[in-house]
């Protein structure tokens, strides 16, 4: 509908500027899609914020307006009579042969009506980004999966999208990690093979133990900073260790999750770090405080009071967590080939890096680093709670490790299946009974994620997410699933059908079901635009819900030869987009299950 939307709000202009050629202001006839489906397809308000500058009752201006349209032959050819409800609201309703003429343009198309952007600078989501030798929580979790579905999106439209996992490779804990590995495993560091380390999150915890009791680990420890960053061939081949065996781990979940990432850890940035000061130094943002090089904020938070100045180099010439994010923007928006040219650059973390993210932004805005008309944005998501609402721990009270989570979700959603299949007396083959459930587990972990409104705190219930009934993953499998049901059969029964077929659309339930395919483009707009995937899965879940009333209430299997191919037509577009829908959400279709 989008380009009907365009189409018809250049009308809506036109009208004003024709029924008031002296109003000296920008006319805006405001459109919007209709709030109510008895308020049509759209509805312009325009007139009311013209009210006061014109000083005439609303209600006369919409009238001005609605006669101006109705004068035009281009208007009569898409709409039907415009109506004007409440105090000056003009409610537009697409013609019944125009929003046909639409959705049979799009039947069996690849993007089902969502354009594509045509010259489009490199857009930068940075997500995942988990730390080295930590383990990766719940919260690079949220970030993986949210992360993940923003750059299909935004793919899909057409950008090309670096997605850059920021590793925290990089750092003071290094020291203590190498001096470890140098002190239980020196024969590691002799082979070029890998090796493993064992569980690198105990190494770790063993190694920050030392660190805060043993003065001279400590000592040493510092002094391997020291060493890594003058580049010492044997503290680097330690690092690089460390860097590997994390590297494996993480993989691990991205293989399992379907999740494509450029790694470009902090250290890439590292000889970018010196050219971050002096830029910032001659665009007078540095000052010096007891030995460390600060830039002092202005207000970042909207709340008042004086934030903490930044430290971009400490008293011993090391660099900070925002120091490589400053010499990371400086380096996206940069030109080739020290840079990504990119002009948009979207950063998915937990809500606690907020403040983080807007000194951070302030500090490159201020040092001219950004583009005219380019996009800097933190897009924050809220905690992941366990069903008590507090933080999400196992029954022992241990942090939760993501393979185990994801094993859980799995194991249940095969423990549901197999009772289904017991219940509906199907046999099935067992490689059918793991790929099922293995693609509707790690379905329902993404999903619950992803439908959430990200910014609220979210709590993690697999009794909630595997439910077959309401806003969840399985729930929009099993539609995708009863419809290819109803396209075997529909062959069985009735032979393979035309791939062109003219709609017929008559029952109420027909039309709403057209109406409802007709916003995907919108709706893919507005993710690219709001960075919310919660309204692309809110709008996959009403589809399902206008569909499955569809298929309840008229008959398609057993309608008359030239609704049965439009229905069913229907039914193939229903599907089509619930599976392209599905896939920018990360979630794989099944044909059955
Ligand atoms: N490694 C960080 C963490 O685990 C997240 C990094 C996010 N990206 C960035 N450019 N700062 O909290």
């Amino acid at each position: 509908m989008l380009s009907l939307f365009h189409t018809l709000d250049v009308q809506l202009r036109e009208a004003m500027q024709r029924a008031f050629p002296d109003a000296k202001i920008e006319l805006n006839p405001q459109l919007a899609p209709a709030s109510k489906p008895e308020f049509g397809d759209f509805q312009a308000n325009g007139a009311l914020s013209l009210a006061k500058l014109l000083k005439q009752a609303p209600h006369r201006i919409a009238a001005a307006i609605v006669n101006q349209l109705q004068d035009d032959a281009s208007f009569n050819a898409i709409c039907l009579k415009p109506q004007i409800a409440g105090p000056g609201f003009i409610n537009l309703t697409v013609s019944p042969d125009r929003l046909a003429a639409e959705l049979a343009a799009r039947l069996g198309t690849e993007r089902l009506g969502v354009p594509t952007v045509d010259s489009a600078a490199p857009i930068v989501v940075d997500f995942s980004s988990p730390n080295i030798a930590k383990e990766m929580h719940v919260g690079h979790l949220r970030s993986t999966i949210i992360g993940d579905s923003l750059a299909r999106v935004l793919e899909f439209r057409g950008y090309p999208v670096l997605r850059l996992n920021h590793l925290g490779d990089w750092g003071t804990q290094f020291g203590m990690l190498i001096n470890q590995l140098k002190q239980i495993a020196p024969k590691a560091l002799e082979t070029a093979d890998a090796v493993d380390l064992g569980d690198l999150v105990a190494f770790y915890r063993e190694a920050k133990r030392r660190f805060d009791e043993d003065e001279d680990f400590r000592n040493k420890s510092r002094n391997e900073v020291v060493k890594l960053q003058s580049g010492d061939p044997v503290s680097l081949n330690a690092w690089s260790l460390l860097c590997d065996q994390s590297r494996r781990e993480f993989q691990k979940v991205y293989d399992r999750l379907d999740i494509r990432l450029n790694e470009r850890g902090e250290s890439f940035y590292n000889p970018y770090l010196p050219a971050v000061i002096d830029d910032l130094r001659s665009a007078n943002l540095l000052v010096t405080d007891d030995g460390a090089q600060c830039v002092f904020l202005s207000d970042v938070t909207g709340k008042g009071g004086n934030p903490p100045p930044m430290i971009v180099q400490k008293r011993d010439g090391g660099f900070n967590y925002a120091t490589t994010d400053l010499a990371a923007i400086r380096y996206r928006f940069a030109s080739a080939p020290n840079g990504d040219a990119a002009r948009r650059v979207i950063y998915v973390t937990d809500v606690g890096q907020a403040n983080h993210f807007a000194g951070v932004f302030q500090v490159a805005t201020r040092a001219g680093w950004i583009p005219e008309g380019a996009r800097l944005e933190h897009v924050p998501f809220g905690l992941v709670q366990g069903e008590d609402g507090k933080k999400l721990k196992t029954r022992s009270g241990d942090t939760v490790r993501l393979s185990d989570l994801l094993d859980e979700a799995v194991g249940r959603a095969e423990d549901d299946l197999r009772s289904r299949l017991k219940e509906e007396k199907r046999d099935e083959t067992e490689e059918f009974v793991t790929q099922v459930a293995s693609t509707v587990g790690l379905a329902a972990v993404k999903y619950a994620d992803l439908s959430q409104n990200r910014l609220t705190n979210y709590q993690f219930s697999f009794d909630r997410m595997l439910a077959m009934q309401g806003n969840t993953a399985p729930y929009l499998l099993y539609t995708l699933v009863r419809i290819a049901g109803i396209a075997r059969k529909a062959e069985k029964e009735r032979g393979s059908q035309p791939a062109s077929v003219s709609l017929q659309l008559s029952e109420p339930q027909e039309w709403a079901l057209a109406r409802e395919l007709l916003k995907f483009d919108n709706v893919i707009i507005e993710v690219e635009e709001e960075l919310l995937p919660n309204r692309l899965c809110g709008y996959l879940f009403e589809l399902s819900q206008v569909f499955n009333r569809f298929y309840d209430q008229v008959p398609v299997l057993k309608a008359k030869p030239a609704g049965f191919a439009s229905r069913l037509a229907l039914c193939r577009h229903t599907a089509d987009t619930l599976q392209c829908g599905l896939g920018l959400l990360g979630i794989p279709a099944l044909e059955r299950m």
